[in-house]
């Protein structure tokens, strides 16, 4: 395994049982049920972060799940880096497409992770990346004194949209003051490929329902007269995108700020196999946007997916009735500078207008995200490609991703600071989904990596490098 560091070899196994006992934790935030996890979950934070030099880790409560908080000034002059990461986990359905249980974490061999991969829910999104900043802390405290100060801030709700963050951050500005925000919850192109994202798409979600008659009906009795409330949703959804694969809803891509030639042909320099990337999925082709490519689809375009939909009758067996209601949930993915309340209303005035006399329609909002982007020279920026240069061996490439950190935008615009994305994730680790996991190499990379980024980064601030 290409991992230069003596101390992190050193100490790999333990870093690894520590891990482990983290991930054992089901931190699950959408599920109440887990309520006490997800607080023994900030717990744990805490007293690693106390154990890595962290004087008074907080937890503070919030409406919702706590935040971690703590910090280590070493000068008054030095530049401050702020960590944001979460603590809290998707839930784990469908347990059984699990091939081991998704909180008793194993490190197993697969194709892409000849050195062993984490298996668990949260391995790679976010626990594995947030107790890389810890393991790193360790480190720099044994190598010597640290660059810059840090201040860390690891939040339990960012799988439901980080709402109380907001006011957390918002409330508390002047303590999360910082010169660069750094995040390690993101993928990178492939092991032997570092990038450094420079943007994340936003997100508008919302649950529709569709009621047709007062009651479940006999399907041969009512059948062919009274309009069924599941077909009708399916042709509602269906409307919403055209032949060219392009969404339907009114004033959708106004605010679309179209990237430029220069940067596409860039971005299409990014190796991608598509042969892989078809048979990783076994799909026979992709089917999105006329005139974009996957790579864009996915990242610099938005999305209209339905994720969930449900009406009449899923049991065993076939049951002959007419449903009374349709429901869906439906999530748009935004890109710079689509607004997702903005988004959001468009959806649901169109919804409205689409729906056939022959029913009535209740949309209900979910939480949504603001896209972002990041700067590629910043010197936040020029710090993290100094390096993972250095220890990957090759510049990384900035890549756009498709998936969504709502704070992003957030702390751009209240704490003022950019924000550099540095995660150490693969898109094939399987986040969200069932087999979960995390190369033991990228987790060792992630911890190699992070003291350099201070290091090159207070030497930046310093003038050098320029
Ligand atoms: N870490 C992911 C986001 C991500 C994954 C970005 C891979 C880039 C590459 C994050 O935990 C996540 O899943 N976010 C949610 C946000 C939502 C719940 C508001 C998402 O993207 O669905
Ligand atoms: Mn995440
Ligand atoms: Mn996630």
């Amino acid at each position: 395994m290409d991992i230069k560091n003596p101390l992190v070899l050193q100490n790999k196994d333990r870093y690894l049982d520590e891990l482990f006992t983290f991930l054992r934790i089901p931190s699950v935030s959408a599920n109440p049920d887990h309520n006490p996890d997800v607080r023994s979950a900030a717990e744990y934070v805490s007293s690693r972060l106390k154990e890595v030099g962290v004087a008074n880790p907080e937890i503070c409560e919030t409406a919702g799940h706590p935040i971690v908080y703590g910090e280590i000034l070493v000068g008054a002059n030095l530049p401050t880096v702020l960590v944001y990461g979460h603590y809290d986990v998707q839930p784990p359905d469908p347990l059984d497409l699990w091939d081991s249980p998704p909180f008793e974490p194993v490190i197993k061999v697969t194709s892409i992770h000849p050195d062993g991969a984490i298996f668990a829910r949260g391995s790679c999104d976010d626990k594995g990346q947030v107790y890389m900043h810890i393991k790193a802390m360790e480190v720099l405290n044994s190598q010597g004194t640290l660059p810059c100060n840090v201040k860390f801030l690891i939040e339990g709700e960012e799988e439901v949209g980080s709402n109380n963050l907001e006011q957390f951050v918002r409330s508390y500005k002047e303590k999360l003051k910082c010169d660069v925000i750094l995040i390690s919850d993101t993928s990178m192109i492939a092991n032997d490929t570092p990038s450094i994202t420079s943007g994340l798409r936003g997100l508008a979600y919302l649950e529709v329902e569709v009621v047709g008659p007062n009651r479940d009906l006999h399907s041969g009795v009512y059948g062919g007269a009274v309009d069924n409330p599941v077909n009708v949703l399916c042709e509602m959804i269906a409307s919403m995108k055209n032949e060219k694969m392009e969404i339907t809803i009114p004033g959708f891509y106004d605010k679309v700020k179209l990237v430029n030639a220069a940067e596409r042909t860039e971005m299409a320099r990014r190796p991608f196999d598509e042969k892989a990337y078809l048979s990783a999925l076994d799909i026979a082709s992709t089917r999105g946007e006329t005139g974009y490519s996957i790579i864009e689809q996915t990242s610099i375009r938005p999305t209209l997916d339905v994720n969930g939909i449900w009406g009449g009758y899923t049991g065993a067996g076939a049951k002959t009735v007419l449903p009374s209601k349709a429901s869906a949930k439906i999530s748009m993915r935004l890109v710079p500078d689509q607004d997702p309340d903005e988004i959001a209303e468009l959806f649901t005035k169109h919804f409205v207008s689409i729906a056939p006399p022959t029913v009535k329609v209740k949309v209900t909002p979910h939480h949504g995200g603001q896209p972002a982007v990041t700067d590629i020279n910043s010197e936040g920026f020029r710090a993290a490609a100094m390096a993972m240069e250095e220890t990957f061996g090759k510049k990384p490439i900035p890549t756009r991703e498709g998936g969504s950190i709502p704070i992003v935008a957030l702390f751009q615009d209240v704490l003022e600071a950019p924000t550099v994305l540095m995660g150490f994730g693969l898109d094939s680790d399987a986040l969200h989904s069932p087999n979960e996991n995390y190369g033991v190499f990228n987790f060792l990379k992630g911890i190699e990596t992070i003291p350099l980024f201070y290091k090159y980064y207070s030497e930046i601030r310093n003038g050098k490098h320029s």
